[in-house]
């Protein structure tokens, strides 16, 4: 008979890996795994733990292994379908919130919302704010959604290719935020880590990392309200081009800020 000691010894995981993968399969708090280590386990669940130690030996992240993962704050559902939202993402959001907080009413848009973590995060933080949310992938669209329902955020869901999305929205959005696939296609990191298992079409544009920022920066213009802002995530060495991108496109106010690596990853402007 299995129990929470003798998998725990036998498996070759880290140990906190381990432990999480136990409180998933097992659907008990860690305090339960230390009062009952000696209990023999339902076989069920011995054999869920086994199969996920399996699939994690191959690579597979653990974020999808446990179907969630922590952003803002907030615990959200992530299946294949999706990115798995980063940490650094966090900067985006926190200053989208700096120029949306207490403002009733506002409209912002986020583009390429995958799990919908960032539209998510900024309705909840900021429940007075108008929020839409757009993917090229209805797959993605459905995973953002039952986030949605199940956080109870207000957010307005669009499918479509960027701004082809948004047929039947009024124009004149006070902040604009995207994360989009910024990853140049030859990469070599693409085939490395978590990346091997994450939606191709999240990570890059198929060319050379800057084309759907590219896409997103010409765009605005007619998407925003005068004086609105447009912020863009973006890969650790395109600071300087997307700030150029954003200088060309009319924007003012331009500048980066750092993740928290001290990596410039974000940029933005105001029209
Ligand atoms: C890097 S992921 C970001 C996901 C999420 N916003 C986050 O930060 O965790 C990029 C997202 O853009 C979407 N995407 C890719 N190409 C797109 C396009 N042409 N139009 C709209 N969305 C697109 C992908 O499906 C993916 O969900």
């Amino acid at each position: 008979m299995s129990t929470v000691r003798s998998l725990t010894a036998s498996c070759r995981l880290p140990r906190l890996e381990t432990r999480m993968l136990l409180e998933q399969a097992l659907r008990r708090p860690r305090a339960w795994l230390l009062a009952h280590d000696d209990e023999p386990l339902p076989e069920a669940a011995v054999q869920l733990f086994l199969g996920w130690v399996r699939r994690r030996e191959a690579g597979e992240p653990m974020a999808y292994l446990l179907g969630e993962r922590e952003f803002m704050g907030w615990v959200f559902e992530v299946t294949p379908d999706v990115l798995i939202p980063r940490p650094d993402t966090e900067t985006l959001v926190e200053t989208a919130l700096d120029i949306i907080r207490d403002r009733s009413g506002v409209r912002v848009l986020d583009m390429g919302t995958g799990s919908g973590a960032i539209a998510i995060s900024l309705a909840l933080a900021c429940p007075g704010a108008v929020v839409h949310a757009s993917d090229a992938s209805n797959a993605a669209l459905a995973v953002a959604r039952r986030n949605g329902e199940r956080l109870g955020a207000a957010v307005q869901w669009r499918q479509g290719d960027w701004y082809a999305a948004l047929a039947d929205v009024e124009p004149g959005f006070d902040l604009i935020v995207s994360n989009p696939p910024y990853i140049a296609c030859e990469d070599p990191h693409l085939v490395l880590g978590d990346l091997r298992f994450e939606p191709a079409t999240a990570l890059t544009d198929g060319a050379d990392g800057l084309r759907d920022l590219c896409a997103i920066v010409q765009g605005a213009g007619a998407w925003l309200r005068p004086g609105g802002w447009l912020w863009l995530e973006h890969g650790w060495d395109q600071a300087p081009a997307v700030r150029a991108l954003l200088q060309a496109h009319g924007f003012a106010e331009v500048s980066s800020r750092c993740d928290l690596a001290g990596t410039e990853r974000i940029s933005g402007g105001r029209l």
